[in-house]
């Protein structure tokens, strides 16, 4: 009799743990608020922009198994001022720039300097990054792989900048932030208006720097698309 009751008493314990079990109830019982928007877990939500800027450093600093890092020297995070409202985009560190720890260093940072230079723009008035932000080595393209890995942390750091005009250099950049779809000869020279992550941008692809030092009859197109940053930034007040 005492062992019947002992049974059925279990299975009862056993079918209300199931029950529980069953409809979340720690969930229900916990009290905790309900989180309905998906967290960017890159993005560092408190502080100045460059204690975020730094934190950002920090977590890309701590990105593990990564061959990209591995095989090189040093962290190619930006260059130029934060508190710059053009932003610009590359591919990914070259060798002076992984030996300096500074994008766009080296042949094709000087004549992206020059072209800056032609709209009266320089480091001191814009903020510069690029897709992956350790060099790929014999300076290949960064794979699909790789461009996955950084994006989060590249949307997180033209989040944290807040750009009006964010400027994609080059097929990497363009197809990382707008779409595979779009190939870099036909999207050049167009504005399109482009939320990245919390915040909304105007956006233009030009070419690389160093595809025009590779095609220099292509810098005619790229001296239209510099016009047009230098219109959109007089009617934009920057
Ligand atoms: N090319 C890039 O895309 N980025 C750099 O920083 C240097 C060369």
């Amino acid at each position: 009799m005492l062992y019947k009751m002992k049974k059925n008493l279990n299975q009862k314990l056993i079918n209300l743990i199931e029950y529980y079990n069953l409809i979340n109830a720690n969930f229900f019982l916990s009290n905790k608020p309900i989180v309905r928007t998906v967290t960017n877990t890159t993005f560092p939500s408190f502080g100045t922009k460059k204690e975020k800027l730094d934190k950002l450093k920090k977590k890309i600093q701590l990105i593990q198994n990564c061959k990209l890092k591995n095989n090189a020297k040093n962290l190619v995070f930006s260059d130029g001022n934060i508190n710059s409202k053009i932003m610009i985009i590359g591919e990914g560190p070259g060798a002076n720039e992984d030996m300096e720890g500074k994008p766009f260093v080296g042949r094709a940072g000087k004549l992206l300097d020059k072209m800056l230079a032609s709209i009266k723009l320089d480091r001191t008035k814009v903020y510069i990054s690029n897709v992956v932000n350790y060099r790929p080595p014999e300076n290949r393209k960064p794979t699909e792989e790789e461009i996955d890995r950084y994006l989060p942390y590249l949307k997180t750091h033209i989040e944290i900048i807040n750009p009006k005009i964010l400027i994609l250099l080059g097929s990497t950049a363009l197809n990382a932030l707008v779409g595979d779809e779009v190939v870099i000869s036909k999207a050049r020279g167009k504005w399109i208006q482009k939320k990245i992550g919390e915040i909304d941008t105007w956006v233009i692809a030009s070419f690389h720097p160093a595809f025009l030092m590779r095609q220099p009859e292509q810098k005619k197109l790229a001296w239209i698309d510099l016009k047009m940053i230098r219109e959109k930034s007089k009617a934009l007040k920057i």
